[in-house]
Formats: C-alpha cells, sequence, structure tokens
C-alpha cells in the first residue's frame, strides 16, 4: 500500500511524526511524506523536522505564503502533479489548515482515498479559516479518525456512517509523551532559553496567533493591556508567531518588559519551557490538549472552541478575547489552580484513548 502522508504548517509536524514511525514497522507500506510548504522559515519548519525524527520529505512544494485563496491554489496544483506521479492509494491529511483542505479536495478529485486525521471537531464558528478547512474536508473524506468523543457526535449528525468514523486517540498526544521521553535524554542547558528558565522558578507561557486575535487593532491591544497586568504577578515567556510580530509592531503596541518574546520555538524548546509553567495562555489549538494531556493549567484566548474535552475532563478555561472575560478567568485560574499559593495544580490526564497509541491504531484500521 502507497501512502501520501500530507503536512503544510507547524501544527502539522507534529502529527505526522507518530504516524510515520509507526509506519515502519509494516512491511508492506510505503509511506512518503508531502510538505506543502505552507510554513517554510525554518523556525516555523525545519527546525521541527529536527526535533520529531523526521526523515526529509519526499515532496516539498513550496507554496508559502498569501492570501487563502493564492495558498490554496498554489497547494492544490502543485499537490494535483504529486499525486498523478505517485498514484498512491491513500492520502492522509491531518488537522485543519489550508494544505488539509488542499489536499483532501485534490486527491478526492483524482479518486484516490482521503483520511482525515482529527476529523469532526467543530467550533461552529465560520469565521475561522479552520472551521471550513474542518468542514469540506470532512464532507469528502472516506476514513474519519477521532480524537475526542465531541468529533463522533458531530460526524454521526452530519449524516456520516458509523463505519467509516473512528475514535482512536489523538496522534499529535503519541508524539508529546514520546517528546517529554526525549526530552529527559537531551542536554537541556544547550537551550537557549535555559538561563532564563532558570532566572524565574515560576513562570506563564504565552503563544498567540489567531487573526481573530491579532489582526484588529483594539482586541490586540485589550489583550496585550491584560497580558502586562498578568505580568505585573509573574513574569511571561512568549514566542511570538511571525504574524502576530508583524501586528505588533504595525499597530505599535509595547509589551511590559516582564514578558520576554522570543521568535517561535523548536518543539523540544517549548515543550522544555510550557511544561514546567504555572499555567500556559494561548489561542492555539494544540497546546489546548496537550496541555490538558500533563495536566497543566490553560487560559485559551478564544470565544470557543473546537476540543471541548479540554475543559469537560481537562486543564482549560475559555478566557475570550475581551480584558472582562480575560482577567475574570485569570481570578478563576488563580483559584481553581492554586495558582500564587506554591502549587503547580498538575492533574492526571482523564481522556480516553490519549494513551500514545492513536499512530498504531489508525494504520490497523487502514492496513489491508
Ligand atoms: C496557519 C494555520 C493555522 C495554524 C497556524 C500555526 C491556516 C488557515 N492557518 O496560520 O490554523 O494554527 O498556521 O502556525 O492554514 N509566515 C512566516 N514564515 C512562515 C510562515 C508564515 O513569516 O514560515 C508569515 C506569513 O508571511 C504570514 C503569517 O506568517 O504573514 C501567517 O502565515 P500563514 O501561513 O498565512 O498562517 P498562520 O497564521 O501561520
Amino acid at each position: 500500500m502507497k501512502v501520501l502522508l500530507v503536512a503544510g504548517a507547524r501544527p502539522n509536524f507534529m502529527k505526522i511524526a507518530p504516524l510515520y514511525r509507526a509506519a515502519q514497522v509494516h512491511e508492506n507500506l510505503e509511506c512518503l511524506i508531502v510538505h506543502t510548504g505552507q510554513h517554510y522559515d525554518y523556525a516555523m519548519s525545519q527546525t521541527f523536522f529536527d526535533d520529531l525524527e523526521l526523515p526529509e520529505p519526499a515532496h516539498f512544494l513550496e507554496a508559502g505564503s498569501g492570501s487563502h485563496a493564492e495558498q490554496t491554489a498554489r497547494v492544490m496544483v502543485a499537490f494535483e502533479k504529486v499525486c498523478i506521479k505517485e498514484e498512491p492509494d491513500l492520502v492522509i491529511v491531518v488537522g485543519d489548515v489550508n494544505s488539509t483542505l488542499a489536499c483532501s479536495i485534490v486527491a478526492k478529485k483524482l479518486l484516490i482515498k482521503v483520511a482525515h486525521i482529527e476529523a469532526g471537531l467543530r467550533s461552529f464558528d465560520l469565521t475561522m479559516p479552520e472551521e471550513i478547512n474542518r468542514m469540506v474536508t470532512d464532507s469528502i473524506s472516506d476514513y474519519f479518525f477521532v480524537t475526542e468523543s465531541s468529533g463522533l457526535e458531530n460526524l454521526l449528525r452530519e449524516g456520516k456512517s458509523e463505519e467509516a468514523v473512528f475514535l482512536v486517540g489523538h496522534v499529535m498526544i503519541d508524539n508529546l509523551l514520546h517528546q517529554v521521553e526525549k526530552l529527559k535524554e537531551c542536554d537541556t542547558s544547550a537551550f537557549a532559553v535555559a538561563e532564563l528558565k532558570s532566572k524565574h522558578p515560576q513562570y506563564f507561557f504565552m503563544t498567540m496567533h489567531r487573526p481573530a486575535n491579532v489582526d484588529d487593532p483594539e482586541t490586540l491591544n485589550g489583550i496585550v493591556d491584560c497580558l502586562n497586568r498578568i505580568a505585573e504577578d509573574y513574569p511571561i515567556f512568549f514566542p511570538v508567531h511571525p504574524r502576530t510580530a508583524k501586528m505588533l509592531k504595525q499597530f505599535k503596541i509595547k509589551l511590559s518588559d516582564n514578558i520576554s518574546c522570543f521568535g517561535p520555538l523548536g518543539f523540544r524548546e517549548s515543550l522544555y519551557l510550557w511544561r514546567d509553567a504555572i499555567a500556559v495562555l494561548t489561542d492555539s489549538g494544540g497546546l489546548q490538549e496537550e496541555t490538558t494531556a500533563l495536566g497543566i493549567p490553560c487560559l485559551t484566548l478564544r470565544e470557543n472552541t473546537e476540543r471541548p474535552i479540554t475543559i469537560e475532563l481537562g486543564t482549560n478555561i475559555l478566557a475570550g478575547n475581551q480584558p472582562e472575560g480575560i482577567m475574570k478567568a485569570y481570578a478563576q485560574l488563580s483559584e481553581s489552580f492554586a495558582v500564587g499559593e506554591g502549587s503547580t495544580g498538575r492533574r492526571e490526564c482523564k481522556v480516553p484513548k490519549w494513551d500514545g497509541r492513536a499512530a498504531e491504531r489508525i494504520w490497523q484500521i487502514l492496513l489491508p
């Protein structure tokens, strides 16, 4: 069986890594990585291939940035050529980025079966580009691999056949648990952020990049005001996404000196920081889940989440992106996780099947 495994943007690389690794034990399986080049900077892409022990991709499509239509179109044109050349039996797409959408459409129109990993998640917010990508990809996929029960419910409600939907756990958590072990063998003193961490026993870790949070000056200003207030209590470590860096500069917004900003981090360096944070502030989808898996308190700067299990069984609190909501959630966080009383409030992960074996389960289902 020949499979193309597609990744394009930063949150995809950690999801394909366990699938690629688990594929190696199957003799009759040829698994080729296709990197669409949606993310192309070293810090957004290559460092992840290194940290995640991924080989050079078999195909690199150099799609690059641009408007949604330009980016999606460039991925589609390039990926069609790859599919025609390779004639795969199956295309695997992960997550909800533009590359996920582009490659699933191309494969399906060439009558190649499509498996969607992380299927069925819904924020019900169509102002999010990812929600459109999720819905369209799920409308044409053949296999749906689901991370949490809400995904199962959404897909069945949308009329998918029970035989095509599989609750397998989460490949991103497979990767996380693998990397937690790898980090133990790592010389962390070589990390650029090691000195910063050693100076601050208690800190918050922060990521933010969503257009809804960073593209509008009033919203971004309001969020930064809150961060500056939180930074009066605790230092904040903030690896800044290129989109956010651009907007902070454009709107001339100033962050408190107690917020340490640096460029995007590799997977391990980032994990090294957030797993020991008092709590994480984020608008990322992945970090809501990863913090839940390791029991780290998480405050999400969004009005909704397509990952409700992180609130029901995990450590996530939805704060929204308006100052009042953020400060209220910060107060709630302090209370529920005893922030400020020396406790880091770690909890055990209670999410079913987030046990590091999702990739294995997926291959068992897909292979004849
Ligand atoms: C994309 C995904 C989002 C994901 C995020 C993680 C979509 C619709 N969005 O958003 O779901 O959470 O990745 O990072 O697919 N840029 C660089 N270097 C790069 C890549 C981008 O400087 O390697 C700059 C671009 O010029 C652009 C900005 O960052 O101005 C945004 O990049 P883009 O790929 O459009 O979307 P993301 O916001 O990263």
